[in-house]
């Protein structure tokens, strides 16, 4: 079977509706037909400021949520990524096929440093797209499901996988993106021009999963729309109409033009729109804080499930790192 992998950081408490719809709908989904890794990119958190106490919670909560949401430990392996040494030995490999250039152009950098400044900037936000890399081709996948905002970062995988495998040795498997049609990119709903983002400036423009249903339900009516009254998908024109119709057909299934033909048909406004968007949302977030406190409670077999992914995780990733160090020229330790 062919392999699928990707990760989810664990720098909120929850996570929100951009990572379940442009990512983590997709993992669950994918369980069924690949071999599947799944990871809590640990390192990449403290590539900005992290508290200690805080982190090591949210890497439970993180896998709580994921377990909740659906990934399941026995279809696939859940792992942390600083329980699995071989990354970080594969990003400094990597990064010594990185251009330096290559690197100081990732949008995702220049916007994050930019904020910063240049002493707030670390060198590992940095290479962080390299340790990307290297979470990616250890485990030869062939498709990585991510939203919208990761694309550059896999063409990078996808450049540094080529190369390497030219000047060295064919060692690594060239992945494919997996990034959906509609809601690669759910955008703030007090802003939605802007992408939801944990760091997003207004609190009322993001729902969190664990958040209090009523609340983000309320947050969906209250949503930015604009004032034409008119009911159709227009990325440009109306982004906040788009973003809910993405969002109400991400829940139901059901295709954007056939909400938007039985609106049009009943002659509906946004009133109607939110409600139906804010119900669809509602019912699927009700259930999930129950499991996401029932795997809380268990911290051993959260543990256990943890230290069971490592392993099987190593298991693929210490082969490839061998094969890389062998393909580069080291020598290995009697
Ligand atoms: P992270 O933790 O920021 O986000 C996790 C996933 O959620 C997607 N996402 C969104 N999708 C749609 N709309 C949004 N508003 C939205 N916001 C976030 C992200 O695209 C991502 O798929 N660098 C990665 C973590 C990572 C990783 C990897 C991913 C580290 N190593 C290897 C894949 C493979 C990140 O910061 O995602």
């Amino acid at each position: 079977r062919q392999r699928v992998l990707s990760g989810i950081q664990p720098t909120a408490d929850s996570y929100h509706l951009g990572n379940y719809l442009g990512a983590v709908r997709q993992w669950v989904d994918l369980q069924d037909d690949y071999d599947a890794y799944y990871f809590i990119p640990d390192l990449h958190a403290i590539t900005v400021r992290q508290d200690p106490k805080e982190l090591r919670e949210r890497v439970f909560r993180g896998c709580a949520q994921l377990l909740a949401l659906g990934v399941d430990p026995a279809r696939s392996v859940l792992f942390v990524q600083s329980h699995v040494p071989e990354h970080a030995e594969l990003a400094w490999v990597l990064g010594c096929i990185t251009g330096y250039g290559e690197a100081a152009r990732m949008t995702q950098f220049k916007d994050k440093s930019s904020k910063q400044g240049t002493d707030g900037t670390t060198v590992g936000l940095f290479t962080y797209p390299v340790l990307m890399a290297a979470d990616i081709l250890l485990y030869r996948p062939h498709l990585v499901p991510v939203g919208e905002d990761q694309r550059q970062h896999l063409e990078l995988t996808r450049d540094l996988a080529m190369r390497f495998n030219s000047r060295y040795k064919k060692t690594f498997v060239v992945p494919e993106g997996k990034i959906l049609e509609g809601s690669a990119k759910i955008y703030d709903l007090q802003d939605p021009t802007a992408k939801m983002s944990k760091s997003g400036e207004n609190p009322k423009g993001i729902v969190n999963l664990l958040d209090d249903p009523k609340v983000s339900a309320k947050r969906i009516r209250s949503a930015v729309t604009d004032s034409d009254g008119d009911i159709r998908f227009d990325r440009e024109m109306k982004p906040g109409v788009s973003n809910l119709l993405t969002i109400q057909s991400a829940f139901t299934g059901r295709p954007v033009a056939d909400i938007v033909a039985d609106y049009q048909a009943a002659g509906a406004g946004y009133g109607a729109l939110k409600t139906d968007t804010a119900d669809a949302l509602e019912a699927f977030v009700t259930p999930l804080r129950g499991r996401f406190d029932e795997y809380m409670s268990d911290r051993a077999e959260l543990e256990r499930i943890l230290a069971d992914g490592a392993d099987r995780a190593r298991s693929v990733a210490g082969p490839v790192l061998s094969q890389v160090y062998q393909a580069v020229g080291f020598t290995a330790p009697r």
